[in-house]
């Protein structure tokens, strides 16, 4: 079998890519470790950028996305007695749009089918080969028989723990790494949402966020440590926790109910440098993971889509190699930056092990900078809306 460009992996970052070349005639082939409802059911993310939305667009993927989805135009902040809001729109014109990351894989999914694209689920044994010569091709096995398909690009949309990065390399790959001594322990309920805002919480017992999917559909996280096991936390314990962390008022008001899902997700900011070797291009979480904490995971996956999608257009329709000569170069200034960020917003809002009074001041103080600076505000927005491409 032959392709012009393979992708391994079939989350959001691989099956946006796969759409987007669709629409220009390029032939893609997903290859998928797991089943479609297996994937569907991970939940994530929950806060898309404009240029999120804008891709979801020019991939002709955003109908129901912009019927369901929410606009949000700014967000709270709480720490200990202050409270106050960031408003996105005021400060910068723009906003965030609320549509869960399950929403967008399925989306995402459903158009793939409509169009007749390939994606083989269940693959096991992915090995990229020849990623540094002119002809190189993608093995794997499916119930135990061994598939070959050569094709012109491998994209490596396999997530954090795939085989793509693996591929490149000790003498070519860099990693650079930060790994929180806490996790975030988030549960998804059929409840109405607390706030019409997401309330991102600092407290004395750490962080807490409230976020949602929709209006009967709430999700909570709080921070907590790396040896807590989701299945040891009952809801009761979750809810009485996630009330002790968020302002007063908040908590009078918070609805609860039974957790539909409940999972830990370890804390960690990574990237691999560099994005590209020879013909295979890392995207998304291949390449790079941030902390949960400024909504940035999904959204860095897009912009990486953004620059490889208009590279490969960029050298089918003219032979043109300088987008795909500078991806990683590109794609890197940004994923940085938001890597700046989400180390930055989780540095502010989370209570660490071995933070001192002194470390706990200068918290508080940053806090209060904020609070009372339109430019620290400022800042905060560009970031949280997303940077351009
Ligand atoms: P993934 O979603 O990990 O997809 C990779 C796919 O590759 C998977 O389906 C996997 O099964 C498959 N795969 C793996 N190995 C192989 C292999 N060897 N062969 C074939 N297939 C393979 N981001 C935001 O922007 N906003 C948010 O609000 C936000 N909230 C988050 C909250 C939580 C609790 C978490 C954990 C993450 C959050 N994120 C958020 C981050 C976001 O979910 C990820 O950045 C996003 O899933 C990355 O998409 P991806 O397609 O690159 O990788
Ligand atoms: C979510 O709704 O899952 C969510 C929202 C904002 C974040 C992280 C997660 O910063």
């Amino acid at each position: 079998m032959r392709v012009q460009v393979v992708i391994i992996g079939g989350g959001p970052s691989g099956l946006l890519l796969g759409q987007l070349l669709h629409q220009k005639g390029i032939d893609t082939l997903v290859l998928e470790r797991k089943t479609r409802d297996y994937v569907l059911g991970r939940i994530r993310a929950g806060v898309l950028e404009v240029g999120f939305v804008n891709l979801m667009r020019e991939a002709g993927v955003a109908k129901r996305m912009e019927r369901e989805s929410f606009i949000h135009g700014g967000t709270v902040i709480s720490y200990e007695d202050m409270q106050f809001g960031i408003n996105f729109e005021a400060l910068t014109g723009n906003h965030v749009v609320v549509y869960g990351q399950t929403e967008v894989t399925r989306d995402l999914y459903d158009a793939r089918a409509a169009v007749g694209a390939k994606t083989v689920f269940n693959t096991e044994h992915v090995e990229i080969h020849g990623a540094d010569s002119d002809a190189p091709y993608v093995t794997y096995q499916v119930d135990g028989t061994e598939h070959r398909v050569d094709c012109d690009y491998v994209a490596g949309c396999d997530g954090f723990h795939g085989i793509s990065r693996q591929s490149i390399p000790l003498t070519v790959r860099r990693e650079y790494e930060k790994v929180y001594p806490f996790g975030w322990l988030g549960i998804l309920s059929e409840t109405p949402p607390v706030n019409d805002e997401l309330i991102y919480a600092g407290s004395d017992r750490g962080f807490a966020l409230c976020s949602m999917r929709n209006a009967n559909l709430s999700r909570y996280y709080i921070q907590c440590s790396l040896s807590d096991h989701a299945e040891d936390w009952t809801d009761a314990a979750f809810w009485q926790e996630l009330k002790r962390r968020i302002p007063a008022e908040a908590a009078e008001r918070l609805v609860t109910g039974p957790s539909i899902e409940k999972s830990i997700a370890p804390l960690r900011s990574f990237v691999c440098e560099p994005m590209r070797w020879g013909r295979l291009f890392l995207c998304g979480d291949a390449a790079h993971i941030v902390p949960p904490t400024g909504a940035k995971g999904l959204n860095t996956a897009a912009s990486d889509i953004h620059y490889l999608y208009h590279a490969l257009v960029q050298v089918y329709e003219t032979g043109e190699t300088e987008g795909i000569n500078r991806y990683s170069e590109k794609a890197l200034a940004r994923v940085w930056k938001t890597q700046r960020f989400s180390w930055w917003m989780t540095t502010l809002l989370h209570r660490f092990p071995h933070q001192s009074e002194f470390d706990l001041k200068v918290q508080k103080a940053e806090i209060a900078f904020l609070r009372d600076s339109r430019d620290a505000q400022t800042v905060l927005a560009q970031n949280y809306v997303g940077l351009p491409y």
